[in-house]
């Protein structure tokens, strides 16, 4: 028989090439789409994780200030300024926690001045200020005498039965977040007093705090 198998002109030599050709066109395009589908689910990912990171950050992480605040001086032991005697006067200081996690300070220290000198000190117990609760703290203050009586403002203070005080409060302490986290937390205040004499108080308490975190 005279037939004669005439290759298909168009063909290459090797249609096996051809076969090859296109898988490895075909896996490239598989690759590429998978390296995109990669590249997708990374980028998803992080965005993700940005989110959360976030999130967390204005929720779980994020330490509110703790604030101070001065309610008043009262003072308990006689008559403040004494004469000879030492007076006592009390800091009705409170520390206003808005966080989740309870606010723990250590032992602070709260400053009673007259005219720029400081007149007497008074400690405060470490402490810890419960999730979302107000502590009150009084603040036992000595006044030293001869501190104020040398004072020569003292005469008209004590004519005009006013005299204006100021304080200083430090408290250093710490949230911990999850049990797991310190956050160390400074908070700063600074009060002008007016006290009266004739009540044994103060009624005009005007403070500035400052909260280092
Ligand atoms: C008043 O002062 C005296 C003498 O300093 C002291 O013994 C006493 O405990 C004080 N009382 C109060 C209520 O602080
Ligand atoms: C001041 O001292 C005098 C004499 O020492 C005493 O009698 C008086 O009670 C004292 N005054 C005060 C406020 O402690
Ligand atoms: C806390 O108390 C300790 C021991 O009584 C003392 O050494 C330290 O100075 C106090 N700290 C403050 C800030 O008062
Ligand atoms: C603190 O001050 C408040 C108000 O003056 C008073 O009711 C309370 O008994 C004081 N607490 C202490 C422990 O002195
Ligand atoms: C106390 O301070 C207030 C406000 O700064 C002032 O108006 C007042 O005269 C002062 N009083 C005395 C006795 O210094
Ligand atoms: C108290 O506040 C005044 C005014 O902001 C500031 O100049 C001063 O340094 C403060 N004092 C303390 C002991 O922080
Ligand atoms: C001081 O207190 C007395 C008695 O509570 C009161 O009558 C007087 O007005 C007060 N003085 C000032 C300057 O607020």
């Amino acid at each position: 028989m005279g037939e004669v198998v005439k290759p298909l002109a168009p063909y290459p030599s090797n249609p096996l090439q051809i076969d090859e050709d296109r898988a490895i066109s075909g896996q490239l395009k598989l690759r590429r789409r998978r390296y995109i589908q990669c590249c997708g689910c990374i980028t998803a990912f992080l965005l993700i994780l940005t989110v959360i990171i976030l999130v967390l950050g204005f929720t779980v992480f994020h330490v509110k200030e703790p604030r101070l605040m001065m309610n008043g001086v009262t003072s308990v032991n006689g008559t403040f300024p004494g004469i000879n005697a030492s007076t006592t006067l009390v800091a009705d200081v409170s520390v206003k926690n808005p966080n989740s996690y309870s606010f723990r300070f250590s032992n602070s220290t709260t400053t009673i001045y007259y005219d720029g000198t400081a007149i007497g000190e008074g400690r405060t117990p470490a402490g810890k200020a419960k999730a979302r609760r107000t502590l009150r703290l009084n603040v036992t203050v000595e006044i030293v005498p001869s501190r104020i009586l040398g004072n020569p403002r003292l005469v008209s203070d004590t004519n005009d039965r006013a005299l204006n005080i100021s304080s200083y409060t430090r408290i250093d302490g710490k949230v911990k977040i999850l049990n797991l986290f310190n956050k160390h937390i400074v908070v700063k205040m600074n009060c002008t007093v007016e006290y009266n004499l004739t009540a044994g108080s103060s009624h005009d308490n005007n403070c500035q705090t400052r909260v280092e975190i």
